[in-house]
């Protein structure tokens, strides 16, 4: 079964590098928001502080290396290029599913980012949840998080890329109790995440009711997932034709964070599903989120090098530095208080 999981995750990471898989069209911060400029902010560029605690750990910038893989050597090589950017920088990582090295451990290599990099500020496993209906246990889940040194664990929710992708886990009836029991037996605090079709006000309310430490809304708008499992699924069958048609079905990432904040103030909210720049960012944040996740970009620089990847986090948090600056933020806490407006309205000039 690892082969079938680990010839998957090579095809996802070879389609997200080179496919179409994101919706193109204008997008000012997180599809179409932006934040009051301040021509006399009253702070100095470089004493803006963008370091937050997240989970309990000090990040140098509200950013973490969003969960995309592990389990093969390619991918293996990835993580260690995110992880020791991510140290270097001083921001959070998350691991790709953990799935393949719960089925075979020989493969727990492939995701040691904390001996690819010891210094990384935060690390999130990850396992999907369908896999608590599939016969994974929770001492599973418990060990594969603890042999990487997690801090926090993300179970994922995709129902979505589930029913498109043709080997899919699809039985997700009972899931809630599932998890709910199982969040108090893994070692760590437990994180929902989905994977870029967003948490529904619906949603959120179930997830409200759970022993979570916090949600990552991961909604449309970035990378979509029915349009890369269709991309696999076979021209022309159901599937395919389904992933087509739902490729940016679900909640825009600007309404899951809202969404998210809104059911739990405690809560910790990681806004991910489209976030490219320091302005999809700052209007994260300010709409409630208390850090961001990019994903797909980071993978792009990945391929390239370790540099690439310390270059693309480096630009994000420079943007995020001159807006915050510009908005008379002088941390993260006082730019989560600024108003988020529509972009090109007569308000927002
Ligand atoms: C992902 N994502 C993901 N999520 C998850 O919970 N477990 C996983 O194993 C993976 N695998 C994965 C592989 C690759 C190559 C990518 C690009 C992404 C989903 C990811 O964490 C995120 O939720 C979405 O991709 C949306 O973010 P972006 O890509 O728009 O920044």
């Amino acid at each position: 079964m690892s082969d079938q999981i680990g010839q998957r995750k090579d095809a996802h990471l070879d389609l997200c590098q080179d496919s179409a898989v994101e919706p193109a069209g204008p997008a000012v911060g997180l599809g179409g928001y932006t934040l009051e400029y301040d021509a006399l902010p009253e702070v100095d560029l470089e004493r803006v502080d963008l370091s937050v605690t997240l989970l309990g750990k000090r990040l140098a910038a509200p950013l973490i290396i969003g969960a995309m893989t592990g389990g093969t050597d390619r991918a293996g090589e990835i993580n260690a290029r995110l992880a020791r950017a991510a140290a270097r920088v001083g921001v959070g990582m998350a691991l790709g599913s953990q799935r393949a090295m719960i089925a075979d451990p020989a493969l727990t290599p492939t995701y040691a980012v904390r001996e690819m990099a010891p210094d990384l500020p935060l690390v999130l496993g990850n396992v999907g949840a369908v896999q608590l209906n599939m016969g994974v246990s929770a001492e599973q889940v418990a060990g594969a998080v603890k042999v990487v040194g997690a801090d926090a664990l993300n179970w994922h929710l995709n129902p979505l890329q589930e029913a498109i992708q043709p080997e899919g886990d699809t039985r997700f009836a009972g899931l809630s109790g599932r998890l709910a029991e199982a969040c108090g037996r893994v070692g760590v605090p437990c994180l929902i995440k989905e994977v870029g079709a967003g948490i529904s006000r619906r949603t959120a309310g179930k997830l409200a009711a759970l022993p979570l430490a916090g949600v990552e809304c991961s909604g449309t708008g970035g990378t979509s997932w029915a349009r890369v499992e269709s991309l696999r699924a076979g021209e022309g069958s159901a599937a395919a034709e389904a992933g087509v048609l739902l490729a940016g079905f679900g909640v825009p990432t600007a309404r899951s964070i809202q969404n998210c904040r809104r059911a739990r103030a405690d809560w910790a909210v990681i806004a991910s599903g489209g976030v490219r720049t320091g302005l999809d960012a700052a209007v994260a944040l300010a709409l409630g989120a208390d850090a961001v996740a990019m994903a797909r970009p980071l993978l792009v620089a990945a391929t390239r090098s370790e540099e690439a990847v310390v270059n693309a986090l480096e630009s994000v948090i420079y943007q995020l530095r001159v807006i915050c600056f510009c908005t008379g933020a002088a941390d993260i806490a006082s730019l989560k208080e600024r108003q988020v407006m529509p972009a090109r309205t007569p308000e927002a000039g």
